[in-house]
């Protein structure tokens, strides 16, 4: 079957990966409304889509996944045919630092958007979809060797990732329970144009051109497998129009690097571009403490999505690295406004007035 949502609501649009589909849904489908529902937390940032924000088709409404009367406003305006889920509380070393807000997102967050779903929806099920986008860290860590593949056990070991997976489990146990049609995927690392400088490329991209130390957690032994973001926005567009309803799906680059192959790799790349005649990127590494609980290694099998969609990453890691570094020099302006928080500042009083 193959759907086609006349309105999408896509949630935690203003972020990372969610940014880059709603552009690549507003500019695909100018027939259909795209309603990008996010709160601007730290990591939300309306500037990721300066580019669309005047479009006839996009909408941005100010709210919380957790606020029900918000969620049923926006439900009531719009009749969204389709959810695509991206809001959430995304880095692990702040969720170690501070778990409650991970646990008011990621799980309390998806119900309420679930349970206003199903209000609205009426068991009126065909054509609609709540389309939830999580992580291969519910997995837990792989050792040397083996792949995560959608039978792989839950095995959850930050709370980042045990509030991701209690969301994973929570929308099976809806769709079992109440029969909400429902797809989920989980997709390994992501890197790209306008990731948050607190995830590992693009804070060793903004140290870079600040000469400030690149810090590897532990030995740097810790491997991840890279996805450009724009391969991944890509997957969830096929997912969305032909992914069969109640299924799981993985999603990976088969793109494994070690933490410290990869920064080398970045420094090297950095010091070919040669902005501000910097070089010898690579002195700049700094082992620092571990992360506690630190996984290991995670790797994908994403021969599922391969095989039933013909999905393939195109952007080879070489390609994608130094475009993404090519990003964050041209964009001086936002990297710049997104450390020092400036963005934010005029968000509170912008929002403040309302
Ligand atoms: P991000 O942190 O860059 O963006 C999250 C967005 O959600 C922000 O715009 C934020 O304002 C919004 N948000 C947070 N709490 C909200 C709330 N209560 N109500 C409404 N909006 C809220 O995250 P990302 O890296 O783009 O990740 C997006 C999704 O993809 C997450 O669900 C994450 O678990 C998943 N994921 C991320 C990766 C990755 O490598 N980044 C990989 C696999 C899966
Ligand atoms: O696997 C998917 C996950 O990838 C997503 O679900 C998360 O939302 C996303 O943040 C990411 O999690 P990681 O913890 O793998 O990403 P991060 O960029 O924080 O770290 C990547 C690796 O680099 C990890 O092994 C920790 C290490 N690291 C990270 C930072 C920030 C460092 O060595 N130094 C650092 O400063």
């Amino acid at each position: 079957m193959r759907r086609s949502p006349r309105v999408i609501l896509v949630t935690g649009g203003a972020g990372f990966i969610g940014s880059h589909v709603v552009r690549r849904f507003v500019n695909a489908y100018p027939d259909r409304h795209i309603i990008n529902l996010d709160k601007l937390t730290y990591a939300g940032n309306l500037a990721n889509l300066k580019d669309v924000q005047e479009k006839p088709n996009y909408h941005f409404v100010h709210a919380d996944i957790c606020d029900a009367q918000a969620v049923k406003e926006v439900f009531g305006r719009w009749q969204p045919e389709a959810v695509v889920h991206l809001a959430a509380e995304s880095h692990v070393d702040r969720s170690i630092e501070a778990p409650d807000a991970f646990l008011q997102t990621n799980v309390m967050g998806t119900a309420t958007l679930m349970n206003v779903a199903l209000e609205f929806w009426r068991g009126h099920f065909e054509g609609r979809l709540f389309y939830h986008i999580s992580t291969d860290e519910v997995y837990g860590s792989l050792g040397n060797s083996g792949y995560f593949h959608e039978e792989s056990p839950y095995d959850p070991q930050s709370p980042y990732s045990a509030s991701k997976a209690a969301s994973d489990h929570l929308v099976r146990a809806y769709g079992n329970t109440y029969g909400l049609p429902y797809i989920i995927s989980n997709c390994s690392n992501n890197y790209g144009p306008y990731q948050f400088p607190e995830k590992l490329i693009p804070l060793c991209i903004h140290n870079l051109t600040q000469r400030k130390p690149l810090p590897v957690y532990g030995t740097g032994e810790n491997v991840r497998d890279w996805l450009y973001v724009e391969d991944h926005a890509r997957a969830i567009e096929l997912l969305l129009e032909k992914g069969q309803e109640g299924q799981t799906y993985l999603i990976g680059g088969r793109n494994e690097w070690r933490n410290l192959d990869l920064v080398r790799k970045l420094c090297r790349l950095y010091d070919a571009l040669n902005p501000f005649g910097h070089k010898d990127s690579e002195t700049l590494i700094t082992f620092v403490k571990d992360r506690p609980g630190h996984d290991v290694r995670y790797a994908i099998n994403p021969s599922k999505v391969e095989k039933e969609l013909g999905w393939r990453p195109s952007v080879h890691m070489e390609e994608g690295l130094r475009r993404t570094l090519q990003w964050y020099l041209d964009n001086e302006a936002w990297l710049n406004a997104v450390v020092s928080g400036a963005y934010r500042e005029y968000y509170s009083r912008m929002y403040e007035r309302r």
